[in-house]
């Protein structure tokens, strides 16, 4: 059982497991927001700090098996501390090469516009 599920896993080929994404996050806000990557390694980045509208900051991610769990982005009305609830949060399964934008809004609080262009 176990060994065929892993015979199937090392038969995908590198180059479809492999990620080199570029991801900005773009500010739509007039308060303070905060946002933090939570990578599919399971490792966090930095928290981000959105001071004003049309902010952007850019993160990269690159790693191998970046789909065997989703990439999140989390937004925070308040500097977060471990435990804290986001109050907006946005997840996807990365995968190849490319860019992705998310739009960090303070006033609801949410995160849209995600958007994917391979290259
Ligand atoms: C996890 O992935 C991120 C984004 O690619 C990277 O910056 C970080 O160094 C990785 N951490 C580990 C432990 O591999």
């Amino acid at each position: 059982m176990y060994s065929k599920f892993f015979a199937l896993f090392f038969a995908i080929p590198f180059s479809i497991t492999a990620c080199d994404i570029t991801a900005t996050m773009t500010s739509q806000t007039y308060h303070l927001v905060y946002a933090q990557f939570t990578f599919h390694n399971e490792t966090r980045s930095p928290v981000y700090q959105f001071n004003q509208d049309g902010e952007m900051k850019t993160v990269h991610i690159t790693g191998t098996f970046c789909n065997m769990k989703p990439t999140r982005l989390d937004a925070y009305k308040t500097y977060p501390k471990l435990g804290d609830k986001p109050c907006g949060s946005s997840q996807a399964f990365i995968e190849g090469f490319g860019y992705v934008n998310y739009v960090v809004r303070s006033k609801l609080c949410t995160l849209c516009g995600l958007k994917k262009f391979r290259v």
